[in-house]
């Protein structure tokens, strides 16, 4: 969900329409908004987005007040309606509350306020929380802080809250556990939001609250921030912001998602950037060459993850294990922290999120550093929870990806992970100086390759429209070009809704085989560099099926091109370098047959970016 709030000066309806509209991305199927005016509080709110909730608000002419809190919800407890949308207030209709997040043992509390005469007339976890606060408040007569405080140290789960109260509309607090919330400080006003991007416009400074804080934020008064365990005062730590307008604006694209994919060769060269060094023959990163004998005595790399960056570990796989002959184990974060998993000392976890929030991730995390392993972060997003929570990390530096289905972010994390895996190598002597050279030069030429792979667009949006009817797609590759199928099939299935399956070419035979005929589309990524005659081979075999191929091959390739129905080329590269070409054509391919279909690209039903609950 994402989560923004004003107080000052300005009319808060329009900072916050736009705010949530730039979080839109975190959860999409409701939204409210609750403005205070002249002592009265208006809500609207919504099943839909934010437009709709827009469209709302103005027909009811609930646009007026220079206090506000908005909420655009992906839904937990209580299916998406009107009535379950946020803002939630309190039985007495004086607070106001947006929450982020799940209260897990808010049945129990409901049934104890329910007992002693609160009524809800929703299903939601959010409408508990807010009637703990006004009773507490009520009970032992404490200001809103502190009901706030003494409230939240009855529930267990995960939030980022703003509360307001309207007999005293001077002041918001905000909470926050295991989601993510930043203040933004203006001139006599302030911010709330889930991330800086709703007020990156007034202001560039702003605190990120670490879990288990809380702030008091007051008009005319500086933030108090405080624990919310034990009272203790925290030091508001104030950052300037570097992030900017255009770059979470589209800029000229008709979807966030075209800009972030046009953007990769951009962003990878933003991520090796001052890391790697070509002609030195030296790659530099300060949170491996800090932690450099960590990584060489490990007994083992675990790599844990969700979606998309799970897939960009597989990928790492391949690489840490034929490069620098480290053992690496690719874990689902959600698998992992619950299945007991053995982890020592002399085991290594890398982390991979984009967001730096998937809550599975963050758990999986906090599981090894118990345990006494070493945690590296790769994450896109600065000062998120994962890079805060790791012993050390490298960020992706790709800039906001904003479009659900990811894309930057994932050739990002593969470039970043290559840069670990090359480092190790070279430390553990695995090349010869001039080999080691030829994998550098090669790497820094990947952007331009990458340039070039998107002129293929054409192309790929013509096939896309012969397909875009299918019902079912499968992507085949092997080797480093396995995970690259992986993620092809997820890409297509999340934003076409069409069913794709990713499977390792070889394996096609004992199970996806049965599936071909003259309807069933079938992917193949087939480089010249990487089992090429076996996956050759694997194409005859769907070709004798009557199978419809799109081949990923390398320029100038012959033999494929004979076999396949389509072929896209990329240009030639080093096998394990292949990823960051072949996933390019393929994120071209579901980008536009979901646009055929109509469907929505950059907010597909049911997902959400940034997946803060287990
Ligand atoms: C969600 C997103 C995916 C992403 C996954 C992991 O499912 O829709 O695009 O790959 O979460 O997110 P993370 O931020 O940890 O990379």
């Amino acid at each position: 969900c994402g989560i923004v709030g004003y107080i000052g000066h300005q009319e808060a309806y329009p900072i916050i329409i736009k705010g949530l509209q730039r979080l839109e991305y975190r959860g999409y199927d409701s939204a409210g908004i609750a403005l205070y005016e002249d002592g009265e509080i208006h809500v609207s709110k919504t099943k839909g987005k934010v437009e709709d909730l827009k469209k709302k608000a103005e027909n009811a002419a609930n646009t007026l007040g220079v206090l506000g809190l908005g909420h655009t919800r992906w839904a937990t407890h209580g299916v998406p309606n009107d009535t379950n949308s946020h803002p939630h207030y309190s039985n007495s209709g004086d607070l106001v509350i947006i929450h982020n997040g799940i209260i897990e043992n808010y049945e129990s509390i409901k049934k104890a306020l329910q007992k002693r005469g609160y009524e809800f007339k929703t299903d939601t976890d959010t409408e508990v929380l807010v009637n703990l606060i006004e009773e507490v408040k009520n009970k032992e007569g404490v200001k809103l802080g502190k009901a706030v405080q003494l409230a939240l140290n009855q529930v267990v789960g995960a939030y980022a809250i703003a509360v307001f109260d309207r007999t005293k509309p001077d002041e918001i607090v905000v909470a926050k556990l295991g989601s993510p919330l930043a203040i933004g400080i203006g001139e006599n006003e302030y911010f709330i939001a889930s991330d800086a991007s709703p007020f990156i416009e007034y202001t560039n400074n702003a605190i990120y609250l670490e879990d288990e804080e809380m702030a008091i934020i007051r008009l005319g008064k500086e933030i108090k921030l405080r624990k919310i365990k034990n009272d203790a005062i925290a030091y508001p730590n104030i950052l300037e912001l570097q992030l900017n307008l255009e770059e979470i604006e589209k800029g000229g694209y008709d979807h966030f998602m075209l800009k972030e994919i046009y953007e990769q060769p951009r962003a990878i060269l933003d991520t090796y950037r001052g890391r790697l060094l070509a002609n030195e023959g030296i790659i530099r990163m300060a949170g491996i060459d800090q932690n450099l004998e960590k990584f060489l005595n490990a007994n083992r790399i675990i790599i844990v993850a969700c979606g998309t960056s799970w897939h960009a570990g597989l990928v790492a796989e391949y690489i840490f294990e034929d490069l620098a002959r480290i053992p690496v184990e690719v874990e689902y974060a959600s698998e992992f922290r619950y299945r007991n998993p053995v982890i020592t000392e002399n085991d290594v976890l890398i982390a991979i999120s984009q967001s730096g929030e998937t809550a599975d991730t963050l758990a999986a995390i906090k599981l090894a550093k118990e345990k006494g392993a070493f945690v590296f972060g790769v994450c896109n997003v600065v000062g998120s929870s994962i890079a805060r929570e790791t012993h050390a990390g490298a960020y992706t530096h790709a800039g906001p990806e904003i479009g659900v289905a990811s894309t930057k972010a994932f050739t990002t994390q593969i470039t970043v992970l290559t840069l670990i895996a090359l480092k190790l190598a070279s430390e553990k002597g695995m090349f010869s100086a001039s080999k080691f050279h030829e994998i550098l030069t090669e790497l820094e030429g990947i952007p331009g390759k990458v340039e070039r792979t998107l002129e293929s667009n054409d192309l790929v949006a013509h096939i896309s429209d012969t397909y875009k009817d299918s019902t079912n797609c499968l992507y085949l590759g092997r080797g480093y070009n396995f995970p690259v199928a992986l993620e092809g099939a997820l890409k297509l299935k999340e934003i076409s809704y069409i069913h794709a399956e990713g499977y390792p070419a070889a394996e096609m035979k004992h199970g996806p085989i049965a599936l071909i005929d003259e309807q069933m589309p079938v992917v193949v990524i087939a480089t010249k560099k990487g089992h090429y005659e076996k996956v050759v081979s694997n194409i005859q075999e769907i070709k004798s099926r009557n199978g419809r191929i799109i081949a990923v091959v390398t320029e100038g390739d012959k033999t494929v091109k004979e076999l396949a129905d389509h072929v896209v080329e990329v240009p030639e590269t080093l096998e394990c370098l292949t990823p960051l070409l072949t996933t390019i054509p393929l994120q071209l391919l579901s980008y536009h047959i979901a646009v055929m279909r109509e469907c929505n690209v950059d907010q597909p039903r049911n997902l959400a970016k940034s997946v803060t609950v287990e």
